[in-house]
Formats: C-alpha cells, sequence, structure tokens
C-alpha cells in the first residue's frame, strides 16, 4: 500500500501537569514522519493494527498490544499498512516532544514490507486479562 505523511488524527484527551494524552485515529494509508521523543510514552492499539519501523525493522501492533514509545536515542514511524481504520492511545511523560527526520532507504525498504507471516509484535497483556468481569465469569 501506498502511505501518505500525515492524515492521521490527534485528539488531545489530557495535557498538563507533565502528562500529555493523545488519542490517534490512523486512517488507512497513514504514516508518520520519522521522529523520535524527548519525552517517555507509552501506546495501547485500541482498534485494527498499526505497524511500527525502528532500527530498519518492520513491527506490527495489533488491538490489545501495547508499546513503549522511542526515547532521544532512537527515531520510529508508525502508520497504518492496513484498508481499516486503527486506534492507539498515547500517554507521555513529560508533555509530548518530539524531533523529525527524513527517511533513510533502510527505512522506505521496511515500510514497504507487507508479508506478516512471522508477526514481531510486542504483547506485554491482552485486553481480556485486563478485565475483571472476565475473570469472574471463569
Ligand atoms: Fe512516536
Amino acid at each position: 500500500m501506498a502511505l501518505t505523511l500525515g492524515g492521521y488524527d490527534r485528539i488531545i484527551r489530557h495535557r498538563g501537569n507533565g502528562i500529555e494524552a493523545v488519542e490517534i485515529v490512523w486512517h488507512p494509508g497513514t504514516r508518520t514522519p520519522k521522529h523520535n521523543h524527548a519525552s517517555r510514552g507509552w501506546a495501547w492499539v485500541l482498534q485494527g493494527r498499526v505497524f511500527e519501523v525502528r532500527n530498519g525493522k518492520k513491527l506490527y501492533h495489533a488491538a490489545g498490544d501495547a508499546f513503549l514509545e522511542v526515547d532521544r536515542e532512537e527515531a520510529h514511524t508508525v502508520g497504518n499498512d492496513t484498508n481499516d481504520l486503527a486506534v492507539t492511545f498515547h500517554v507521555y511523560q513529560p508533555e509530548l516532544q518530539m524531533d523529525m527526520f527524513s527517511d533513510s532507504e533502510l527505512d522506505i525498504v521496511a515500510m514497504d514490507l507487507s508479508d506478516i507471516s512471522e508477526p514481531n509484535h510486542f504483547a506485554p497483556f491482552s485486553a481480556t486479562q485486563l478485565s475483571p468481569h472476565q475473570a469472574r465469569n471463569d
């Protein structure tokens, strides 16, 4: 899928007291520029699936997955290469700070990969594990 730079919606849910919480609605084929964060950040995929290119490697994060954002020492690109909406929720401390970079050749090659036969996403927990109702019904 051809990816468009930008075109996703950022909805700021909270900003202040050293914390920023942002919901991002990723339309099909949208992506961020390559960037880093001077803030610590954590992201949770609420719906659909996003990709992340980090260190020349493409990772996938699907609904229920969470991942740590890069810090100042690394840079990444996040986007939606599916035909469906994806929604993520991000928390940054302190409030979001980022620098933008140009894509490298390695990034472009990684972004073009579409083979997910070996998913490489990091899933520290699933949504069902978080549901107390689910636990009581077992
Ligand atoms: Fe990021």
